[in-house]
């Protein structure tokens, strides 16, 4: 038996020539949308993250504004980009890649973001309002994950769903918006004891773990849909998932592939987020 596949490429091209109708609808009205995308340092992986958001926005008719910084760009430099930036109208969204350099403290980049230009959904105004069940703006990898789950044809409603990991990125905003969806939810994690046993109880199963493989088909629920979140690089080069692909295939009844699945849709959920900042400018 094989689970279906859910390819978050696939879905992020509908929605996508969706937002595209949307941007262009704007246009006609004299909205803009812009994001400014900053990155500092020159970490390889973000550096792909980052071109994957100025391609979506290009693809989209989303103005981009690059800013890619030294490594050694001071807390106070970035600081006063920010300020520059949420000052500035043409922008409508602002996207910090993280992680930051060791030097500079994302506790203190964060929250000088405008939670209006906040398209990310990191700063405390925001992650209270995902919490208080009034969002303005969804985080975007859950958000792109509730849109996989939907395809995957399985309700949330009153369903066991087992989020493994609790970032404040993934983890937690996830359990938030499956709460929200009425689902059951338990957050599990590396201290968690037995952590294959509460994964067998899920209908609904992310992992967020950031660990090569690690949920085998034996963590799985048989009917279960599976969400991977993880993307890790091993020593050959291949990309995968927190999930071991093969053995869950034959237990899931569905299952988002690495890569293709959900790292899209964050991408897709972004754009969506500075279009909504746009209009409520
Ligand atoms: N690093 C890993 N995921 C993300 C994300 O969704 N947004 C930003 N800004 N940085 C990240």
């Amino acid at each position: 038996m094989g689970a279906k596949i859910i390819s978050g490429n696939e879905l992020s091209k509908k929605i996508r020539q969706q937002l595209r109708v949307q941007v262009e609808e704007l246009n006609r009205k004299g909205i803009y949308p812009g994001l400014a995308v900053v990155l500092v340092g020159s970490d390889p992986a973000s550096q792909i993250y980052v071109n994957r958001k100025q391609k979506a926005c290009e693809e989209l008719g989303i103005l981009s504004y690059p800013y890619a910084l030294d490594e050694k760009t001071s807390e106070e430099e970035l600081l006063t980009l920010i300020s520059d930036l949420n000052k500035d109208p043409k922008v409508n969204g602002i996207l910090v890649q993280l992680p930051l350099p060791a030097h500079i403290n994302e506790d203190k980049i964060i929250p000088a973001i405008s939670p209006d230009k906040d398209v990310d959904a990191f700063h405390p105004e925001n992650t209270g309002r995902i919490m208080n069940g009034n969002p303005v703006f969804l985080p975007c990898t859950p958000a792109g994950i509730m849109e996989l789950i939907k395809e995957s044809g399985m309700q949330v409603e009153g369903k066991k769903c087992v989020v493994v990991g609790r970032s404040n990125i993934v983890g937690k905003p996830m359990a938030m918006l499956l709460m929200a969806a009425n689902g059951t939810v338990t957050i599990c994690h590396s201290r968690t004891r037995d952590l294959e046993e509460e994964c067998r109880k899920a209908d609904i199963l992310v992992a967020a773990i950031g660990r090569p493989e690690y949920i085998k088909g034996s963590f799985i629920k048989p009917g279960a849909v599976v969400i991977d979140v993880g993307m890790n690089r091993l020593e050959s080069g291949k990309l995968v998932g927190d999930v071991e692909f093969s053995t869950a295939c034959e237990i899931a009844s569905a299952i988002t592939p690495v890569p293709g699945g959900v790292g899209p849709m964050t991408i897709t959920m972004l754009m969506k987020n500075t279009i909504t900042a746009a209009i409520s400018k």
